[in-house]
């Protein structure tokens, strides 16, 4: 993969309005992996594959990534062979909570960048999955703000807002979990296992 693949892909995707990891979370992201060195990697959310091209280009772990929309699935899968990548790879279509449900597996490093209404109920589930001293790293924690909002919430928005404060108290107040907020881009919470349940 050439330096640059990952600033193209960037780019192809803003063009296309497909979302991606946005750049200081991109660099956090690359930071936690560095110091977790994780072997095993499980991503919810590959969008195009920017995160998860990241995530094995500075790591020789192996990712397995879940994504449910059909198109942005192939065109991911194009990226990751197009990187040299693939063979580290096992990308699956489908939705996260029900195929989460299948996976039989532990991972060092987990990455939440998928739906974002059930942030606590998605915890909870992948939480048995991760090692000792392994990572969980949830992108988008404050919702474009909302989540850090005083006062009116519109309605469309009130139940994700309400969730996602419920998954921030729920991780704050959890002592199996060391949590880090980053107040970056869209917010990003680092968390840490530091006891098996
Ligand atoms: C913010 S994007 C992921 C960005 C990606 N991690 C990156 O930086 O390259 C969120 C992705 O999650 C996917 N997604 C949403 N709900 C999902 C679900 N229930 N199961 C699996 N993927 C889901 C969306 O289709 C979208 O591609």
């Amino acid at each position: 993969m050439d330096g640059d693949f990952l600033k193209r892909l960037r780019q192809y995707a803003q063009e296309r309005h497909i979302p991606v990891m946005r750049e200081k979370t991109a660099d956090l992201l690359k930071k936690c992996l560095l110091k977790v060195n994780p072997k095993k990697i499980l991503e919810v959310g590959t969008s195009v594959g920017f995160s998860g091209i990241l995530s094995l280009s500075v790591t020789d772990a192996r990712l397995v990534s879940i994504e449910i929309n059909e198109d942005i699935f192939l065109q991911a899968a194009r990226n990751f062979k197009e990187a040299g990548l693939y063979d580290r790879a096992r990308l699956i279509l489908g939705d996260c909570y029900q195929t989460l449900m299948m996976i039989d597996a532990s991972f060092d490093f987990i990455i939440l960048d998928g739906p974002k209404g059930h942030m606590k109920e998605l915890t909870e589930l992948v939480f048995p999955m991760l090692n000792y001293g392994g990572v969980i790293f949830v992108d988008n924690i404050y919702f474009h703000d909302k989540v850090k909002a005083q006062g009116f919430i519109p309605h469309k928005h009130r139940t994700i807002v309400a969730n996602m404060r419920k998954f921030l108290d729920y991780i704050a107040s959890n002592d199996s979990m060391k949590v880090e907020i980053y107040n970056i881009d869209d917010g990003v919470a680092v968390i840490e296992k530091i006891k098996n349940e």
